[in-house]
């Protein structure tokens, strides 16, 4: 039996599933079911101090799409290329209660030799510093901080901050690890051409660990009625969205080395997707919309996949990160094919 732990800074996983935040975690029972079904951590949905931004999930909407933007029923068995398309608000508790189920979730999550990180999502940095020693504190053992999320522009005034610049997560980043001494894992937005540089900031200013990357902002009109589906802006992500954030994961470790940790998020439907972006340099993966769309069984599914990939390759986890990305060559590096291009071309 090969090994799946897989080490995020000084913390060891039993494996490389975590759950990533989202509606599903908005409860312990939801939470409780992941564990048990055997992820490696699961991130509680995130909060912060805006009541806009926890009225917001009172307005939220979701869509299940087929690659011709056709609405797929929402019956949790979606096919494997489905997008999710949806806007979404943050956790609907006050703080105070927020915490209390994160300190409950962790002790559970221990009791499963797993970890439930508490998650929050920026309105100001005042607050964001309270809240984060406010967990430790309370014995929660990792946070993530998404400076990234795509709503940010969307949603109320001062609800959400959206961080595109390596100086402010540089700024940020340092002063969360001048309050708390717990593992720090930052995760960042997609929507900028600055990721390497945003990651060698969360980095040098002592993240334990970064997440790439959030989803995109999208637009979908409705051909039918001619309106934008689901009325607004949303955020849009489906398996389309994998290479994406392999292309960033393997420039970020070509930047700044094979020793720090990243973490994938975007595009994982099962454990291939896993092994894909390990291959392309994470050391686990966030899993969101699989199991939000498709119900729990999906990690045990992805965990039993990668177990049998790694048993018929007979390699331990951690040989997988980053084995793609040290082999990608350049442009310049591939052969000649004289006129190769001609078979590629309509007659
Ligand atoms: C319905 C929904 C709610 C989400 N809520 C949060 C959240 O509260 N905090 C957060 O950091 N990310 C949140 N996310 C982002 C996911 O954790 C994840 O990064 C993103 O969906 C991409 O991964 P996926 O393709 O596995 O869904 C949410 C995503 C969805 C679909």
């Amino acid at each position: 039996m090969k090994s799946l732990g897989v080490n995020i800074g000084n913390i060891t996983l039993k494996n490389p599933l975590i759950c990533g935040s989202g509606e599903h975690f908005i409860e312990l029972s939801g939470i409780e079911k992941a564990l048990k079904a055997g992820a490696g951590a699961v991130v509680i949905k995130s909060t912060n101090e805006s009541d806009a931004a926890k009225e917001q999930l009172e307005k939220t909407d979701y869509a299940l799409l087929d690659s011709n933007f056709n609405k797929l029923e929402w019956d949790f068995n979606p096919p494997r290329d489905a997008s999710v398309f949806n806007r979404s608000g943050l956790h609907p508790q006050p703080f105070d209660q927020w915490l209390e189920l994160a300190a409950a979730a962790d002790k559970l999550a221990a009791e499963h030799d797993a970890y439930a990180v508490a998650s929050l999502i920026p309105a100001s940095t005042q607050k964001l510093l309270e809240y984060a020693r406010e967990i430790e504190k309370a014995g929660i053992r990792i946070l993530e901080v998404n400076v990234g999320a795509p709503h940010g522009e969307e949603a109320a005034t001062g609800a959400i901050m959206l961080e595109r610049e390596a100086s402010r997560i540089s700024d940020i980043t340092k002063a969360l690890r001048k309050a708390v001494d717990i593992p720090l894992w930052i995760k960042l937005t997609g929507q900028s051409q600055e990721i390497p540089a945003m990651v060698k900031a969360a980095k040098d200013a002592g993240a334990d660990a970064v997440t790439l990357m959030g989803r995109y902002m999208g637009f979908i009109p409705d051909i039918d009625t001619g309106k934008p589906m689901l009325g607004t802006h949303a955020a849009y992500g489906g398996p389309w969205a994998l290479p994406l954030t392999c292309h960033w994961l393997v420039k970020t470790r070509a930047q700044i080395g094979s020793d720090y940790s990243l973490m994938a998020t975007n595009g994982a439907r099962n454990g291939h997707d896993i092994i894909r972006f390990m291959l392309s340099g994470a050391s686990a993966v966030q899993m969101t919309s699989a199991i939000f769309a498709s119900g729990y069984d999906i990690i045990s599914n992805s965990i039993n996949e990668l177990t049998d990939y790694l048993n018929v390759k007979d390699l331990d986890c951690i040989a997988l990160i980053g084995a793609a990305a040290d082999q990608c060559e350049t442009y310049a590096d591939q052969q000649n094919r004289k006129d190769y291009w001609r078979d590629f071309t309509p007659t």
